[in-house]
């Protein structure tokens, strides 16, 4: 299992803020807390930290576990002064970033909102395997602006025996949907942070329009029939779009339109929770 090359991920040039500096560690609790300690001392917009395990890797809902070595453990700090409407801006610009990096190595990767990097198979009803997530923290230092750390997780090169099992989405690795041909991380880093750079630069300039429009080719949903859990009532519905505060916007059988708000809401498509 190669390691992280530090040189090749952060020194490839061209880049206008993400990923111009950052680190390589060996192990870490969690990227996360990393990265927010380098944010209080004042590393720059734009600063990685990556890791090659973590002991206390955190998802959105629970935990997050990947093998020492065998996936991308990624943390950003972000000074971009976002309002709380926004902020969802910044978990779209890494989802979308994701997707389209890994999908230069082979496989249809797509965006499961709200935070899912997944492929997905249209076979009896949507299909999917989860590749990776992305994840957003605020923090606020002093009197100083608040900063977001945005972390990202995926799952590279598991053999399908070592992937998490039991979780609510099926987990997969971008080795096991390439038949078992390893990926090479660094490369996978360069790209993913190439791609953060466009996004999170559109978002610093005031252009969330094309984003969305991104994210509308990249999702495994939109037009989708799903079931869904909203606070602990399920409804069906087509997914018509994206709101640009976040919500999910569902056509019921009755002809209504619901929002659903991602705190509020489980997706019981692909889901094993049926
Ligand atoms: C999710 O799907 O719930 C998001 C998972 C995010 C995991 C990454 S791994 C790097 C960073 N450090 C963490 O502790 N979590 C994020």
């Amino acid at each position: 299992m190669e390691p992280l090359d530090a040189t090749a991920i952060f020194g490839s040039g061209g880049r206008r803020l993400i990923g111009r500096t950052g680190e390589v560690l060996q192990v870490v609790e969690s990227t996360m807390d990393t990265a927010r300690r380098r944010a209080a001392r004042g590393a720059p917009d734009g600063y990685v930290v990556l890791a090659e395990r973590q002991r206390l890797g955190r998802g959105r809902t629970g935990s997050w576990h990947c093998p020492a070595r065998q996936g991308v453990l990624m943390s950003v700090v972000l000074g971009l002064g976002v309002s709380a409407r926004e902020r969802w801006l910044i978990t779209l610009a890494g989802a979308v970033a994701c997707a389209e990096a890994l999908r230069h190595f082979g496989p249809d990767v797509r965006i499961k909102w709200p935070n899912d990097i997944v492929v997905a198979e249209k076979a009896q009803g949507l299909r999917i395997r989860k590749l990776g997530g992305v994840l957003v923290e605020q923090y606020q230092h002093g009197d100083a602006a608040p900063v977001h750390i945005l972390g990202i997780g995926i799952n590279v090169n598991q053999d399908r025996r070592h992937l998490p099992a039991g979780t609510p989405v099926p987990c997969t690795s971008l080795k096991a949907e390439l038949g078992g041909r390893s990926v090479d991380r660094s490369a996978a880093c360069v790209r993913l942070l190439d791609r953060l750079d466009f996004w999170y630069g559109k978002l610093r300039r005031g252009h969330p329009e094309a984003l969305l429009a991104r994210w509308r080719t990249l999702s495994c949903l939109l037009g989708e029939t799903v079931r869904a859990q909203v606070n602990g009532q399920t409804v069906e519905g087509t997914v018509l779009g994206l709101r640009a505060t976040g919500e999910l916007i569902l056509r019921l059988p009755t002809g209504r339109d619901m929002l659903l708000a991602s705190e509020r809401t489980t997706l019981l498509v692909g889901s094993t929770r049926r």
